[in-house]
């Protein structure tokens, strides 16, 4: 088979290393190794294409690849792919899915605890030389996660990585997913279906998001769940930007309407300089990291390797996406 590598981006920790690739060729010598350092050289090779391994693959693309039947991305999130012309036709889809849950479940507690424990004002004191006590025992009160209302929006790997660690720390964790017949993942006591957002929003403490983003939940959140939201209640986002409503996001930590967020991920990335977010004093950013680990390609290459193996051989794909619902 023809096999396309195509994993580029602007930004330099998200291209596959070279050296993968070259083992990926040594791994699998009866297969031919297409390489696509950048999107330029995606139309020559995607046309010999049987499979991609991939993050972004654009409609012209699969236009003009007539023998591809699987595409694997690197990522959890496939939603860029997932445009008509894919969903209607026969190629396979699977994605990453659970590989970087523990980096982002541990990031989603860093956040949580640097706003519950007011790093920012810290690191604000410590910029300046100032021994910033008074206003770190101010209000808003130092807070700990021990008994705290975790609510986790979306129970996937993600989400289940973070309720495992909040119900450690000894906080209450509920959930709410699409699936209600899946298994209910250790840590959490309560899961909710979707249709039920609006009732327990009220009473967390932090609101995880970590949902899929699909045709149903771009704007998951906006002016109605924010205001649903306890005044001192945080927001952390670690799944994608298009589930906020990052207008009325701002405004509402503008306005002391949530008490603070902790984002991982914009509506448009890079965030533009001019966001008010960049601003606020009860925000933490950080630039769509929370996924990344020391060995993130090893891990991503293997298991687009033993997925190979399955697809050569007639398996099943791990992770394969459900094209309809859109993860
Ligand atoms: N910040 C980063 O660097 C980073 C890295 C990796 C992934 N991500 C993002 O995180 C997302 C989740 O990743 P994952 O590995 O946890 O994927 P996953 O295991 O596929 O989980 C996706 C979850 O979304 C839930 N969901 C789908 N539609 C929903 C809805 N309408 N309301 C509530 N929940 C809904 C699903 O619920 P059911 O289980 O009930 O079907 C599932 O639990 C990815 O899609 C990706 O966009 C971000």
């Amino acid at each position: 088979m023809n096999i396309l590598v195509g994993i580029y981006s602007s930004v330099a920790a998200w291209n596959i290393p070279a050296g993968h690739v070259d083992r990926l060729r040594q791994e699998f010598p009866q297969h031919v190794f297409l390489h696509a350092p950048t999107e330029a050289d995606v139309p020559a090779l995607v046309r010999e294409a049987d499979v991609a391994f991939m993050s972004e693959l654009r409609p012209a693309h699969l236009a003009a690849a007539p023998r591809l039947r699987w595409v694997h991305s690197p990522a959890a999130g496939v939603g860029s792919m997932l445009f008509p012309a894919m969903v209607a036709s026969p190629v396979l889809i699977s994605n990453s899915r659970g590989m970087s849950a523990d980096s982002i479940a541990e990031h989603v507690l860093a956040l949580t605890l640097a706003l519950f424990r007011k790093f920012p004002q810290a690191f604000r004191g410590q910029a300046a030389r100032h021994w910033a006590q008074d206003e770190a025992m101010g209000l808003p009160p130092l807070r700990v996660v021990q008994s705290s209302r975790v609510l986790v929006v979306g129970l996937g790997r993600i989400g289940a990585a973070c309720a495992r660690r909040f119900a450690g720390l000894g906080a209450d964790v509920t959930a709410v997913r699409r699936r209600m017949d899946q298994p209910v993942p250790e840590g959490v006591r309560a899961v909710r279906p979707v249709r039920e957002l609006h009732d327990v929003l009220p009473d967390a403490d932090v609101v995880v998001i970590s949902a899929a983003q699909t045709a149903d939940t771009r704007g998951l959140i906006g002016l109605r769940e924010l205001a649903l939201m306890r005044r001192d209640g945080i927001l952390v986002n670690v799944s994608r930007g298009k589930l906020v409503d990052e207008r009325a996001l701002a405004a509402a930590l503008r306005d002391g309407v949530i008490g603070g967020a902790g984002l991982d991920v914009f509506e448009h990335e890079p965030l533009d300089p001019a966001s008010p977010l960049w601003a606020l004093p009860n925000v933490l950013i950080t630039p769509h990291t929370a996924g990344f680990r020391p060995d993130h390609w090893d891990a991503a290459t293997a298991l687009f390797a033993g997925n190979l193996r399955r697809f050569e051989s007639g398996q099943p794909v791990l992770n394969e996406v459900d094209k309809q619902a859109g993860y």
